[in-house]
Order: structure tokens, then sequence, then C-alpha cells
């Protein structure tokens, strides 16, 4: 019975696919420590280093006290609904200018929550090749078909809506903004052309554009100011913000109908209080003051040649793409190799995610490491 098991994990040894839980030693900064050597993190979504902080940490629990517990015991449609839970939402709302918030326990939750509901047996749904695990495991559970289009390609998505569109009763689009694997950003203004052409509903995961992107740090929709077109907006904390959690905001009849019908919201329990007062926090004592530090972030990785701080070294095959990331390993810089099912097969990266603190005197060696791989 379990040598099936032993065989899989066999075949994915061999193919570099295997993957361990690392044990790291301890965080600091912009710093990892593991195996003994202290090494530049570029591996992480702590885009502002607001998680592994002791500073903020200390400030927070000063703030905090012990008005906040740290289990919620209860999903939110039971007993799970603290007022913390409602003012969070409301702050959302506010900063959208949006007529409704929920709250999910992961970005995952809520795009496998949202997915999975919205299309019924007859509509459908146009997804981005590159989008998330978390977004195609949503709409492999839902009941209407789903449809891929190519890579942040607009004339892909036309094609599919001209010929598609007429044969389901709603149609949904859902798109990353920052792209998680390969720091690229979706052509927004075309998604909401089409939106509207099309007669569609539009879903945007904004997962590592928000806390980062815009004046107030809402996302790449902020930055283009298309806030309002988009129907459904969702937000992780659990990356820039240090956190743990989503939002999704937009219209009340969408939230109101996931309240509903999104199942990872009714049948998981409530984010503990704590977590959210200190999400809760951040958004309103310390995201303002960090656009400067944002903006230089961003300008970091378009001097690497991304549209982003994400910014994706593709090498091709999963031996090689491990070998370089162990050299950089060797130099002082942790980097994990993003293999197949997460990326496409033949395009095996290192994901390098820079944060606020790293400058571009700590990439000289990395930068001459990896010109030499060429
Ligand atoms: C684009 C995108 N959406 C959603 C998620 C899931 O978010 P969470 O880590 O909060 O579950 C991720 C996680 O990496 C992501 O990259």
């Amino acid at each position: 019975m379990f040598e099936i098991y032993d065989k899989k994990i066999a075949d994915l040894k061999e193919n570099f696919h295997f993957r361990s839980i690392k044990n790291f030693e301890r965080k600091e900064g912009k710093y990892i420590y593991v195996a003994g050597k202290k090494l530049l993190n570029l591996s992480s979504n702590n885009y502002l280093n607001f998680a592994d902080s002791e500073e903020i940490t200390k400030e927070f629990l000063e703030y905090a006290g012990d008005k906040y517990t740290f289990g919620s015991a209860s999903a939110r449609l039971l007993t799970g609904t603290l007022p913390i839970y409602k003012e969070l939402e409301d702050l959302i709302c506010k900063l959208y200018n949006s007529e409704g918030t929920l709250l999910f326990n992961s970005g995952y939750h809520a795009n496998v929550g949202i997915n999975s509901s919205l299309a019924d047996s007859s509509d459908v749904i146009f997804s981005d090749k590159l989008n998330h695990a978390s977004i195609i495991d949503g709409m492999q559970l839902a009941k209407g078909k789903f449809f891929r289009y190519a890579h942040n390609d607009m004339e892909s998505l036309e094609r599919l809506l001209k010929r598609e569109r007429g044969n389901y009763r709603n149609a949904i689009i859902v798109s990353e903004s920052v792209f998680s694997m390969d720091g690229d950003i979706a052509d927004l203004k075309t998604l909401v052309e089409l939106k509207k052409k099309y007669n569609c509903i539009l879903v945007l995961d904004e997962a590592h554009a928000f806390g980062v992107f815009g004046e107030k740090g809402l996302g790449v929709s902020e930055k283009l100011e298309i806030i309002s077109e988009v129907d459904l907006l969702v937000g992780t904390f659990g990356k820039a913000i240090g956190s743990m959690g989503a939002f999704v905001t937009g219209k009340r009849v969408l939230i109101d109908y996931l309240i509903n019908k999104a199942r990872s919201f009714i049948f998981s329990t409530a984010l503990p209080p704590v977590n959210i007062a200190f999400t809760k926090w951040i958004i309103e004592k310390k995201l303002p003051y960090t656009y400067e530090k944002r903006m230089r972030m961003i300008d970091l990785g378009k001097k690497m040649g991304s549209e982003s701080h994400i910014v994706p070294y593709i090498v091709g095959e999963n031996d090689k793409t491990v070998e370089l990331s162990e050299i950089l390993f060797q130099n002082g810089y942790f980097t994990l190799p993003i293999r197949p099912p997460t990326v496409p097969v033949g395009t095996s990266r290192l994901r390098l995610s820079l944060t606020a603190d790293i400058t571009e005197e700590d990439l000289t060696k990395l930068n001459e490491i990896l010109k030499g791989e060429k």
C-alpha cells in the first residue's frame, strides 16, 4: 500500500522535484540564518519587513496589551465575529471606497472561495494561464466551465471571449495584477475594456501588489486609477503587511453571495483576533509611511529587468536551477529554485523577491554570478 508513495517520492527526487521543509535558525531584517550561515533573504514575501521585526512586534504589543485573544474558536458565521473583524472590513471598504469587504483566512482560502462559487453550471471563468494555484484549485471545484488564456495576452483572451461568451449566462475574468512567479504586471486597462465590452465580472488578485504599489499601497489598480472598475479585488495580509489572512472587496451583492456560498469562508475557524488587530494596526499606523521605501524597491526590481519587486531568473532545467541556487547559497544569498508544477515545465527559475531594505550593493556579487552563468 505504501510502496506507491515510496515510488512517487523516488520519482520526485530523480526529477529534482522533491520538496522538503527547511528549518531556519532565525531571521533578522533582510537576513536569514540557516546551517550556521547568514544569508541575504531573496525568497521572502515580507516586502516591507514587518513580519519579523522585533521592534514592530514590541510596538504592537505595547499598543494592544491584552485586549485581543489568540483564538476565535469559531467560524465567522457562528460565534467568530468580534468588533475588530468588522473594523478591519470597514477600514478596507474606506480605503478602496468599496461597497463591501470580507476577510478570509488566507489568500488561498479567498481565491478558492471566489472561484469555486461564482461560476454556476451556466457560467464560465476566463483565467490567465499563469494565475496562482489557489485560483486554479477554485476553478476546478466550480460547477461552471473555465478557459485559460495565454499569459497576459489580451488577444488570446478576446479570441476566447468572442468564441465562448455567448454560450454562457455570466462570465468572470480573473487575473493577478503582479504575477507571483514572473513579476510582470497584467494589462489591467485592457482587462477593464474587455470586461465591459463582453459584459463580464472582473476579479483581480493583488496579493503581491497590496502594500507595494500605489500611493496608499492599495495595489496596481490604485496606481492606474481603476479600482472602481474591479468587481472583486483580492489582497493578502501575509505578504507586504507581514501578518496573515486576506480580504476581498468590491460589489456588496458579490460579498453577500460569498458569505453564503464560499465554502472556504463558511467552514473554517476565523483568524485569531490578535492577528486581525495586528493587520489593522499595520495598515493604519505603518503602511502610510512606506511610500518612498516601496518605490525604491520597485525601482531596484526594474533595474534588474523586471516590472516589479519580483525578479525571475529563468534557468530552464530543474537540475541547473537547483545547482545555481546552491552556488548562490555558498555566496551568501538565499534563493529558492522554483520548479514545475509551480511554473510551466522548462521554465524552472530562481524567483528573486526583493524586500525594502535590500540595496543595489547587496546584489553586486549576485549579479556577477548570474552574468557568469549566461
Ligand atoms: C497571487 C497569489 N494569490 C494568492 C496567494 C495565496 O495567499 P496566502 O499565502 O495568503 O494563502 C498567493 C501566495 O503566494 C499568491 O501568490
